[in-house]
This record gives C-alpha cells, structure tokens and sequence, in this order.
C-alpha cells in the first residue's frame, strides 16, 4: 500500500494557479481548478498549493473559498506579506501558509523572500498565522542570512527557490546548474540543522526534479506550471503520477 501523505518521506504539492491561468483567458467557468485539486489527490499528491495574487491573475478569492471547503488534503496558501492577505488567511486558517515576495509587473515569483531586511515586520506578521495554527512557510533564495532570519522569526518551514537551477538547466549552462544545486543541497542540510522543515519548488520538470527529490533533508516539494503543461499531453492525473514517481526513485537511490 502506498504510504499515507502524512507518513511520506517526501511529499508532493501540486500548484493548481495555472489551471486558473488557462480559465481566466477566456473569463470562462472552466477549467475549474479545484476540480484538478481533487485530482491530483487521487493521482498522488499530498498537498495542494495555490497563491492568492494581489492581482488576483489567476487563483481567486472563490477559489480559495472552495478549496478549503472542498480539499482533504492539506492546503498550502501562498500569499504576500500583505495586511488584504493576512485577513484571508486568518479567515480560512489554512494548514500552511507561504509567504512569497510578490510584483505586479513580474510574470512568476522571481526571486525569494528578503526576510533578513524585514525581519521585525515579518516577525510581526507571521505571529498571529502561527497562533491561528498555520504552519508558516518563507520562499527564499538558498542563502544562509536568509535561513537564519526566518529561523530567528519563527517560521517552521523554509522553501528553497529552485528556480536559478532549473533556468540553468534549461540554458544549458551545466556548470552554473550544478554550482546552484551544490548550493541548495548545503543550504537545505543547513536549514534542517538549525530544525526548519525543508520545502524546495519553482520551475521544477521531469528532467530536474530527481536532484533536488534526492537531498534526504527536504520534505516537500512544491511543483506547478509545469505538471499544469505536461497534462495537456498526458493528462493531469498521469502527469502528476509520473513526477510521483520520479521523486520516489531518487528518494529510493
Ligand atoms: N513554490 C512557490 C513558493 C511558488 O511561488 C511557486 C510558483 O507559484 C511554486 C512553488 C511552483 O512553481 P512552478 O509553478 O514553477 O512549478
């Protein structure tokens, strides 16, 4: 039997936004995306993830509403550090919350949080999410100021951006590729000794994700756009079992 999401090792969280993405083109009612959370569910995920933008671009306030009334699995809302979303989240009290740095004029969350810069407001911030009994996540760049800011904040959870390593990836520029994943591995080994949970996601494919699947401190990986794209091609329950599987391997070797 497969082990249940809470007993996994490394779990799965697939990023619904972009379902979202495709039913906003048109203004349409479909693709409906809590209908592909409840999917990925029976596919093998462990947890759904979806970010609220301040724009509201893709995922929106009803979606949100509906996830959380209608997911059994966990729900990891992504959200700025922004009073609007703090409102939100307090409201919904989802299982976890990650804060992510958000800009308007930007096409995906580029870069991580600076959390060293804001540490007072972010402490501030997150403290009644925690008492709400989120579990408080902060995307950050695999930088040890970083790490150790939100540690000093009280977050439980720190996500690694993988999204240099998989730019160099697909630029071909190997030696670069491979400098960021060296890095990333000694900042979740890092992470995880000052006690943080290790999460790791952004622009993770089949091609990259055994690495970042095989460092034993990360618990969670948090992927999106393109299982959303590989689903036109295979279908979204067979996409997301085939990424399964993949982390599994590499987890196993
Ligand atoms: N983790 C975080 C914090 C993100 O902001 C995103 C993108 O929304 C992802 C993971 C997933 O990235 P992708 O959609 O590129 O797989």
């Amino acid at each position: 039997m497969p082990p249940s999401s809470s007993t996994r090792d490394l779990r799965l969280g697939v990023n619904i936004d972009h379902v979202a993405t495709v039913r906003n083109a048109r203004g349409s009612a479909y693709p409906d995306p809590v209908r592909a959370a409840l999917l990925a569910e029976e596919a093998g995920a462990d947890g759904i993830t979806a970010h609220l933008r301040e724009d509201r671009r893709h995922i929106s306030d009803r979606d949100i509403e509906r996830l959380v009334a209608e997911l059994t699995l966990p729900l990891n809302f992504e959200m700025a550090a922004t009073e609007e979303m703090q409102r939100i989240a307090l409201r919904h009290r989802p299982h976890a919350v990650c804060i992510v740095p958000e800009r308007r004029e930007e096409r995906t969350t580029e870069g991580g949080l600076e959390v060293a810069r804001e540490e007072n407001r972010l402490a501030h911030f997150i403290a009644p999410l925690r008492e709400a009994g989120c579990r408080v996540s902060i995307f950050i760049a695999a930088d040890p100021r970083q790490i150790e800011a939100a540690h000093r904040i009280g977050a439980a959870v720190v996500e690694l951006h993988t999204g240099a390593y998989c730019d160099h990836h697909a630029a071909g520029e190997f030696a670069a590729r491979d400098a960021e994943l060296a890095r990333l591995g000694e900042m979740a080994a890092f992470a995880h000794g000052l006690g943080l949970e290790v999460h790791a996601g952004h622009g993770l494919t089949y091609d990259t994700v055994a690495p970042v699947a095989a460092f034993p401190q990360v618990r969670e990986l948090n992927i999106g756009h393109f299982l959303i794209g590989e689903a036109i091609f295979r279908g979204l329950g067979p996409a997301i079992a085939e990424m399964r599987r993949i982390m599994d391997a590499a987890r196993a070797a």
